[in-house]
């Protein structure tokens, strides 16, 4: 039997942050509260003509432009009718118990202390605006601006330093906070797939309303489907990161590396920064390039961790080790592909100038995919509790090294242990938090079709 290839999506229909990963180097994240449908109607049509698709721009690329993400409570303030008609998650908020069995967030991350005291859920839109200047950037952000006073929109500011507002910090350019090169891997979201195929990486796991995803996109039928159809869901995570925690977790450690394997004090914190993410800072994969950064692998995509079955080149634990197991063997005795994101986020805040560590920075993530909790909480979940692999031993549940929230045990352990080749593993006993959650929304980003009839144009 032969399977029919699907048709494509239009690009020119979908969001264009979606199908590609811009490079502008400046950007701002608003976040919006509709008053009501009128006024939401009238903000959007202001903001239609620079919203960007993902149609091919050429050599004509966009000096500004935005994209804008839509939450459950922005989407009923237009369409009440579409009440109750969108996956459970969607609809009840990252922050609600259903939710927080994956994401985790406890202590100075529990949602009760997100957003800057601001209602949670009051956040009717996110606008992602960007622009190739800091000029170019600053005129569309008035503009959206004036866009929402004059429709009675309201724009909340979600950090306490600095102008509020989310806004990319630009000189860091392809690194993010702890000095990591970051961006390097997304999924190929190739097309047409096979309806039969079961590619994690494929676009019908990333797009609503296309059949042949393991992960169920949706909603795929009624009104509801064809509003989300074509679009992509954004699980829009404000992550404060400690610098200070983290700077003083190398050189605390670096001794116990220096004991084991030798070297320097400084060449020991490099090796421990690498052990917790799965590649140097620089992005060399450990897995190609165990013993040094490579220049030559710093973009490398193209390895895997089955080969690595002591975990002596790449952590079990190692960030990017859980975030994507690429060829590890996970759910032993299914075959559930490993949930793949598409990353579109940047850093925020200026980095410190040790000893000084005070200033609000981390990253700004803006993680996307066709089904919230089939891809984004179930790897959240990973990160959170090592569960998913037997690589991990049944009764020691490690957590991701570099970002889990540190549920402490029994739940889960916080331990690191470092595999090294004629030795004992280096044993790192409990690991700081690292990484605080600021806030978290999950909005949709709608077709370019649902955003005009949204609009009334
Ligand atoms: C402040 C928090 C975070 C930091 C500092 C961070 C850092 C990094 C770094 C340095 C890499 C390796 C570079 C690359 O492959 O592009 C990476 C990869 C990755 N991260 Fe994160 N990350 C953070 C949060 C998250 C979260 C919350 C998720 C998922 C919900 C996530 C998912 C991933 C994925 C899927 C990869 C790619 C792994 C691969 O394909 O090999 N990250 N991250």
């Amino acid at each position: 039997m032969t399977n029919t290839p699907m048709p494509p999506p239009d690009p020119r229909n979908v969001q264009g942050m979606i199908l590609r990963g811009y490079t502008h180097p400046y950007s701002c994240h608003m976040l919006f509260t509709f008053a009501g449908k009128p006024g939401a109607a009238g903000f959007i049509r202001a903001l239609l003509p620079y919203v960007q698709s993902a149609q091919d721009w050429g050599d004509d690329k966009p000096a500004r432009m935005l994209n804008i993400s839509l939450t459950y409570n922005g989407i009923v303030t237009f369409e009440p009718a579409l009440a109750g008609q969108f996956p459970t998650e969607f609809q009840q908020g990252p922050w609600s118990q259903g939710s927080q069995a994956s994401l985790g967030d406890t202590g100075p991350s529990d949602p009760s202390l997100w957003w800057n005291g601001y209602a949670k859920d009051a956040i009717h839109c996110i606008v992602h605006v960007y622009g190739m200047t800091a000029d170019a950037l600053d005129s569309l952000v008035a503009t959206v601006s004036q866009a929402a006073q004059a429709n009675g929109v309201s724009e909340f500011l979600p950090l306490k330093s600095g102008s509020g507002r989310l806004e990319e910090y630009a000189p860091l350019r392809d690194f993010i906070h702890f000095g990591y090169h970051d961006g390097i891997d997304n999924p190929a979201l190739g097309w047409p797939p096979d309806p039969a195929s079961t590619d994690p990486s494929d676009a019908n796991n990333f797009l609503i309303g296309y059949p042949g995803s393991a992960f169920s996109p949706g909603p795929e039928t009624g009104a509801a489907g064809k509003f989300a159809k074509d679009g992509c869901y954004n699980a829009f995570r404000i992550l404060y990161q400690d610098v200070k925690a983290f700077d003083q977790f190398l050189t605390d450690n670096a001794p116990k590396v220096v004991a084991a394997i030798g070297g320097s004090q400084d060449q020991a914190m490099e090796w421990l920064a690498a052990k917790l993410v799965g590649r140097w800072r620089n992005g060399s994969p450990l897995i190609l390039s165990p013993d040094a950064p490579d220049p030559k692998t710093s973009d490398a995509t193209k390895f895997g961790y089955s080969g690595d079955t002591a975990a002596l080149k790449c952590p079990f634990a190692a960030h990017s080790r859980v975030a994507n197991p690429r060829d590890e063997p996970t759910f032993p005795g299914t075959d559930t592909p490993v949930p793949r994101l598409l990353r579109r986020g940047m850093p925020y805040g200026a980095p410190p100038a040790p000893p000084d560590y005070d200033g609000e920075r981390g990253l700004i993530g803006l993680f996307l995919c066709g089904a919230l909790a089939g891809q984004f909480e179930q790897l959240y979940s990973w990160i959170n509790v090592n569960n998913f692999s037997d690589v991990f031993s049944p009764n020691l549940d490690t957590q991701d090294a570099l970002i889990a929230n540190r549920i402490p045990p029994p739940a889960s352990d916080p331990s690191f242990t470092i595999p090294v080749p004629n030795g004992n593993p280096i044993k790192i006993p409990s690991l700081p938090q690292f990484i605080v959650t600021r806030g978290t929304a999950y909005g949709l980003l709608p077709s370019m079709a649902t955003l005009r009839s949204l609009a009334g144009t």
